[in-house]
């Protein structure tokens, strides 16, 4: 990608450490085997892999324990394992609207059945930020789940999870959390946040593999949730029924070794960096665009100006053009790769105003970009908000 500035990391996270590609060729290469399912060697070492690849996401989100966390595809799925698997029929749920589709979605779906009831939560028009105390307030008494998207894949907003688990700890919901655009990025503490369910992908930020992701599910909450899928697991085969232990109870059929391969050699890799670290580059890159963007007129940039309270991830407009007519100019004139549209969260659309203009263009940096790349967008973006000014006068 020569010349080409990837900024399309809320995505995927691209371009990965060599490390991880040459873990993903090791195992290819020497291991190959599918764990659980053998009682030879590799097996057995790719089933060390799984367990390895566990410790390290306990570590780093604070538990325990390593079984606690199931293995998925990606965030979605995890999202799926624990919104149809902790929700029953008439149970109230509480969301917030800055949700992706991957919670909007399923919630849909379950609310189309009449099954569930469920209170949207506002967030601010202009930074995204939904207040905890609206949150309390959407409590009822059979509030059963409340959905909390930590980071917004739109705005960059961070919501004040610890705030709000205090409150769901209180009244006695599960807190489930989409870490989809902040794990990797920010610390994240499941037991001071009192997070019961933290979804999140490994191909983000955690700087792994496409096909990857991983649901945790604090323990004794595991009884609670349904699974969604059955099937062969390597243990106690000689059972029709699926365990109830974890993490097979969730984990059935082969997993994808080979990118958790991967994701074992980038969580060793941002372990070696140190989250406060990754931090610190996040919030400064993000504080390099706000500052150079802030002057420029004719470029709207959405969400906090705060970097405490945002990822780097920006939502912008040039006035004058569409989203897609700006991200494709960034992409042919200065190689920048950027994402229009409505980014599946078209209710963090509504709230920020632009859900009946084509969304907006979407810049997303990540742990692998510098503050060259900031530079060189910025200045991209001024000189497109110039010409377009210039145009209309
Ligand atoms: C906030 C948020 N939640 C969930 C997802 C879904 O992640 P995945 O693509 O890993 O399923 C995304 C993906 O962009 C996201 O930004």
């Amino acid at each position: 990608m020569t010349d080409r500035i990837y900024a399309d990391n809320a995505a995927t996270s691209f371009p990965k450490p060599p490390e991880v590609m040459t873990a993903m060729q090791n195992y290819a290469a020497h291991l190959g085997a599918s764990a659980g399912r053998g009682a030879y060697r590799e097996a057995i070492d790719a089933g060390e892999l799984l367990t390895e690849g566990r410790r390290l996401l306990a570590r780093l989100i604070n538990t325990p324990s390593p079984d606690a966390i199931v293995y998925t595809h990606n965030c979605s799925m995890a999202l799926n394992l624990a919104i149809h698997g902790i929700l029953r029929d008439g149970d109230h749920v509480v969301a917030t609207m800055m949700e992706h589709n991957s919670v909007l979605r399923p919630l849909h779906l379950l609310l189309a059945e009449n099954r569930i009831r469920v209170t949207w939560v506002a967030a601010d028009s202009r930074t995204g930020i939904v207040d905890p105390g609206a949150i309390r307030r959407a409590l009822q008494p059979d509030t059963r789940l409340v959905c909390v998207n930590h980071g917004s894949n739109v705005t960059g907003t961070v919501q004040r999870i610890d705030a709000i688990g205090d409150i769901c700890k209180s009244h006695g919901a599960a807190f489930l959390v989409d870490a989809a655009q902040t794990i990797g990025h920010m610390p994240i503490d499941v037991l001071a946040a009192h997070v019961d369910l933290l979804a999140f992908p490994g191909h983000k930020a955690l700087m792994g593999p496409l096909g990857t992701g991983a649901l945790y599910i604090r323990p004794g909450l595991e009884s609670d949730l349904r699974p969604l899928l059955q099937g062969g697991t390597g243990s106690i085969s000689e059972q029709p029924e699926q365990p109830e232990f974890m993490p097979d109870r969730f984990e059935p059929g082969s997993h994808n070794a080979i990118g958790i391969a991967g994701l074992v050699a980038a969580l060793k890799w941002i372990e070696s960096k140190g989250i406060d670290a990754l931090t610190a580059h996040d919030r400064a890159l993000s504080e390099r665009f706000l500052d150079a963007t802030a002057s420029i007129s004719g470029l709207k940039v959405f969400g906090p100006n705060d970097v405490a309270q945002r990822v780097a991830v920006f939502s912008v407009a040039v006035e004058g053009l569409e989203a897609a007519e700006l991200a494709a100019i960034l992409e042919s004139e200065f190689g920048i790769l950027t994402r229009p549209g409505i980014h599946c969260a078209p209710f963090a659309h509504k709230t920020i105003g632009t859900d009946q203009c084509g969304g907006t263009t979407r810049l997303s940096f990540g742990a692998l970009n510098t503050p060259t790349d900031i530079d060189r967008c910025v200045a991209a973006l001024n000189e497109l908000a110039k010409s377009q000014a210039a145009a209309n006068a």
